[in-house]
């Protein structure tokens, strides 16, 4: 906000990324997961920390919701708070992919430019989108936290969805969606990302 360090110079250590990903044999990247509240980016984010585990690949989810208890406590849902709000958990996600880590970030991340700030700290291809594009209409009638009905009610103010925007990925590198009027299983959406990432190196 305004305010920056200054004199400050980057320092370099002999053991690098390279080397972690040598002895991890894996490669650290970012999944990140957008969509609306109740889309099921969570549910998703643990089927596939759960099956690249099984894989014997190392893996971290930073939950949009988790992270909030913690790290981002300070913030609100404002523009500004949740630009912020991705801003830290991009950094954090990139703390983990430079350690060699396959970091699942799990955020609505709304805005387009915060999004696509996230995906410039990363070297090409190591910041893999997934949008996860359920329609407001199913996300609503699950509504797990009954978050909908007190946004429609006017009891919470800015909701995604309801009040406040939700800007759609227009280059994701994966677009999940109902097919005809089913959504498929979380396993089923997580093979498909893993399908991906192994077509992709
Ligand atoms: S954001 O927009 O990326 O900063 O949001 P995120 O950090 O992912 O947090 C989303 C969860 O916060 C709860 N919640 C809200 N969501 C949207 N709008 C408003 N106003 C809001 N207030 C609280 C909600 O449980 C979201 O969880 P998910 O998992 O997305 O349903």
């Amino acid at each position: 906000k305004g305010r920056r360090s200054t004199n400050i110079v980057w320092h370099k250590c002999s053991v690098e990324k390279i080397d972690r990903q040598e002895l991890l044999q894996q490669k650290g990247c970012v999944i990140w997961i957008t969509g609306l509240s109740g889309s099921g980016k969570s549910t998703l984010a643990c089927a596939l920390t759960r099956a690249l585990h099984s894989r014997g690949k190392l893996t971290y989810v930073l939950d949009g919701d988790n992270v909030r208890h913690g790290l981002n406590r300070d913030l609100t849902f404002k523009a500004e708070d949740r630009a912020e709000n991705i801003r830290r958990i991009g950094e954090v996600a990139k703390l983990f992919a430079d350690a060699g880590i396959i970091c699942i970030a799990s955020v609505i991340s709304p805005y387009r430019k915060d999004r696509d700030a996230c995906r410039s700290l990363l070297p090409d291809g190591d910041f893999i989108e997934v949008f996860l594009d359920m329609p407001l209409r199913v996300c609503e009638a699950r509504d797990p936290k009954g978050l909908y009905k007190l946004a429609r009610a006017g009891k919470i103010k800015g909701f995604t969805g309801i009040d406040d925007p939700y800007e759609p990925p227009l280059n994701s590198e994966i677009v999940l969606e109902e097919e005809g009027d089913v959504c498929p299983p979380p396993e089923v959406m997580a093979d498909e990302v893993i399908c991906y990432l192994e077509g992709n190196g």
